[in-house]
């Protein structure tokens, strides 16, 4: 509701580049259907409500220790009301003091005239601003489709306020010049603007500074009772967390673990700021369990949402009533960490995608009577061109191993799509394969040969790894099947493998190739699979391809 009364407001404001007629005339399309008695209510209602949470979040929270972001963001609000009433004491709360009230003309004007009403008017919208964009980020950036909206509302939150601010000093240039020319003109606008009974008006101003008082005094009690529970729970009983590095915290009892690791000085992640939304703040609990309290609704529902195994709990969340060891599950310097969300998979999550793995044969006969240097130069022209081939076709080079790699299809797009796209980018691969080896051939014994597996299913995704360099890989039986078909390459005498899973969630008719049911390792079942060689079916495969991805056919 604020947002809905802030964004027309600074919008609004933008419009006095035009001229202040411009800026009334639009202000008389939208303003009344803020400002009658019922829009009025709710959004006093949404603003106190707003105040009174920023205030109970200052208490509540155990410590001041927190990243910038947050001490910004709960600074900021608290700071919105002591100008906000200033504001609203100044235009509209006028009217209570028996002022007949003014349009937006005269509220300009009257700002503009008064010079330090004006600043405070400027300085007033920078802090909201800056709040609720602080705020929308920190919410939204969760969303798979914000990496993408990012930079236009980046430029829209830059770009729309200083609009505002300059909208309306020119407007209050206009306003102060039209008021010289005309002072009946300025007159007439500007009545209205305050009591005319002087003690009417000194008892808006009382109320004004009592306000502010009464905030300042709500303010100055919340913290010094944040000292007095402080002081106490110095006395009071302490609870030990024990992190996996064997480093260990002592805190005093009631704080939260997030809170705990703050203290501490451990990292932490925590990209929703402790508010129950991210689960990045997650931990896996190894000992003293018995000692956390059951889950809130908040976390339970987050936890619920990340399919979390039952040790897991959020950090933010729970106070430990004794000692604990935890296990942070998401590294304090990992992308996820710092919120940069690039990938919608990035938190990890099961999701459907197509797998592709390759292998190169042979590479312990390529060392064979070869100076390391050379080996190495071969291949990374071998990787090089393979990885090119990825992403000509629109994948994601997910994993090295050695003599291999796999990539993931389908991130951005769906699974029907991931197919489509990985035996595209086997076709270049191929093809890759065929002229490098036409490139070495003076130098290589024989011919470099590779394995290709393609399958599709349920994996989990996200980005994994040491937190300094994670990578977006997945897991799970689907990609432990698709290394498997990879492998039986060999036995089946192909170049290529694709999964009956993989064809039909491609939509691709492979039945022109021998089908097989292929023994997987820990399987019970077996998995029908297509083996098709190569070369001699290249068009065939180019064809059925190409139907929907259309790329990655490079030769
Ligand atoms: S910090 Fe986001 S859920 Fe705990």
């Amino acid at each position: 509701m604020i947002a809905a009364f802030v964004l027309p407001h600074v919008a609004n404001h933008a419009l006095g580049l035009a001229s202040l007629d411009v800026m009334t005339s639009v202000s008389f399309a939208w303003l009344p259907w803020m400002l009658n008695p019922v829009g009025l209510a709710i959004l006093y209602g949404a603003f106190a409500v707003h105040i009174a949470l920023a205030v109970f979040a200052l208490w509540r929270r155990r410590t001041l220790k927190m990243p910038v972001w947050e001490a910004a963001q709960l600074a900021l609000g608290l700071l919105v009301p002591l100008i906000l009433v200033q504001h609203v004491m100044g235009t509209r709360g006028a009217t209570l003091f028996g002022a007949s009230g003014v349009a937006y003309p005269g509220v300009v004007l009257g700002l503009w005239l008064d010079g330090w009403p004006a600043l405070q008017q400027a300085a007033f919208l920078v802090v909201v601003w800056a709040h609720l964009c602080i705020g929308f980020h920190y919410w939204l950036r969760l969303r798979p489709w914000y990496a993408r909206a990012r930079v236009a509302l980046t430029i829209a939150a830059i770009l729309l306020p200083v609009l505002g601010l300059l909208g309306f000093a020119r407007a209050g240039w206009e306003a102060a010049r039209k008021a010289a020319e005309d002072p009946a003109w300025g007159g007439e606008e500007l009545r209205g603007m305050r009591p005319e009974d002087p003690a009417a008006e000194a008892a808006r101003m009382r109320t004004t500074l009592g306000l502010l008082g009464g905030y300042l005094g709500i303010l100055a009690l919340v913290l010094a009772a944040r000292g007095l529970r402080h002081a106490g729970k110095r006395r009071a009983a302490s609870v030990k967390i024990t992190y996996p590095s064997g480093r260990t915290v002592v805190a005093p009892a009631g704080l939260s673990i997030l809170e705990i690791s703050r203290f501490g000085g451990v990292p932490h992640t925590s990209v929703c700021g402790g508010r129950a939304r991210c689960t990045t703040c997650r931990i896996r609990v190894a000992d003293g369990a018995e000692n956390l309290p059951p889950a809130n609704h908040l976390e339970t529902e987050a936890l619920r949402r990340v399919n979390a195994e039952p040790n897991v709990r959020l950090a933010c969340q729970t106070r430990p009533s004794g000692a604990c060891t935890v296990f942070p599950l998401i590294p304090p310097r990992s992308p996820s960490a710092l919120g940069a969300v690039e990938k919608p998979d990035s938190f990890g999550r099961e999701r459907q995608v197509a797998v592709l793995f390759i292998d190169l044969r042979g590479s312990t006969t390529l060392a064979e009577g070869k100076l390391p240097f050379d080996v190495v130069f071969y291949l990374n022209q071998f990787f090089a061109e393979m990885s090119d081939a990825i992403d000509e076709a629109g994948g994601h080079y997910s994993n090295f191993t050695g003599d291999g790699l796999m990539a993931l299809f389908g991130l951005e797009s769906n699974v029907k799509a991931g197919v489509r796209d990985a035996l595209a980018a086997a076709l270049a691969m191929l093809r890759r394969l065929d002229h490098l080896n036409q490139r070495l051939e003076n130098e290589l014994r024989q011919p470099l040969k590779m394995g290709i597996g393609i399958h599709s299913g349920v994996a989990i995704v996200g980005m994994m790894g040491p937190p300094k360099t994670p990578i977006l890989t997945a897991l799970g039986d689907t990609i432990n099947t698709c290394a498997r078909l990879e492998s039986l390459t060999k036995s089946y005498g192909v170049d290529l493998v694709v999964s009956e899973a993989a064809a039909r969630a491609g939509g691709l008719d492979l039945s022109g190739f021998a089908r097989h049911e292929a023994e997987a390792k820990g399987k019970a079942e077996t998995v029908p699979m297509y083996a098709i060689p190569w070369p001699g079916n290249e068009a065939v495969l180019a064809q059925l391809s190409q139907a929907q991805a259309g790329k990655g056919l490079a030769a």
